[in-house]
């Protein structure tokens, strides 16, 4: 599993020859200039709620690489409505794909459109790969319906929101880590706009303190899992 990171909350998730991207805002993200979204290969796209920051650029990538949108249904029969594919999902249902398992799950948060209309209830995803297991949390404040995740998948990597104001910040991340059981932790939704900037070092050391591993990538940075 090759996981991609295109700032923000956005990521690419390759596994074997499958292409996953989740929450595509690339060009509205003065951070992200270096990406071309014409170079981004999906054959599915993730959202895990409607906010603009995690949609944006959801149609230019989608009408270009004809993927598949997976999302809860309300996002789902917007796009489907607009002419793209998708497959709905709903909070705590799971489907298996042809590249893995998808289990949709709650998220505290909202998820709404940029012109204000409904966006479904916002949410995560469980995803169960070939061999390597990932929480991808969404926009979600911490919440104790996190603990239900390591009942039945042993994570081997959660991928958390850490900006605060809008979602988790550095200290809720830790327990929520600790919720999910996975000490590994790629952080996203941090230092985008003005209300979720974070230092670094502070946050890699808190991490650290607790004997765990934050990892903050930069924009087209990759790792292997
Ligand atoms: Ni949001
Ligand atoms: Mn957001």
């Amino acid at each position: 599993m090759k996981i991609t990171f295109y700032g923000h909350s956005c990521f690419g998730i390759q596994i074997n020859d499958v292409n996953l991207l989740v929450d595509p805002f690339i060009t509205p993200n003065a951070k992200a200039s270096s990406i071309d979204i014409n170079n981004i290969e999906a054959d599915y796209i993730l959202l895990t709620h409607a906010h603009n920051d995690h949609t944006a650029d959801v149609m230019d990538i989608a009408k270009r690489t004809e993927a598949v949108i997976i999302s809860n249904f309300e996002i789902v029969t917007h796009y489907k409505n607009l002419g793209l594919e998708g497959h709905p999902m709903n909070h705590g249902g799971k489907w298996d794909f042809e590249f893995g398992t998808v289990k949709y799950v709650n998220a505290v948060h909202s998820s709404s459109f940029s012109d204000g209309s409904y966006g479904g209830n916002p949410g995560g995803f469980v995803l169960e790969g070939e061999r390597k297991n990932i929480y991808i949390a969404g926009d979600t404040a911490l919440t104790y319906d996190m603990k239900l995740i390591p009942l039945q998948t042993k994570l081997d990597l959660a991928i958390l929101p850490i900006g605060d104001d809008f979602t988790m910040g550095i200290d809720d991340a830790i327990i929520a880590s600790d919720f999910v059981e996975c000490d590994k932790v790629l952080g996203c939704h941090y230092d985008t706009f003005g209300y979720i900037e974070i230092d670094h070092e502070e946050a890699k050391r808190k991490f650290f303190e607790k004997d765990k591993d934050l990892m903050l990538l930069e924009i087209g940075e990759h790792i292997e899992l």
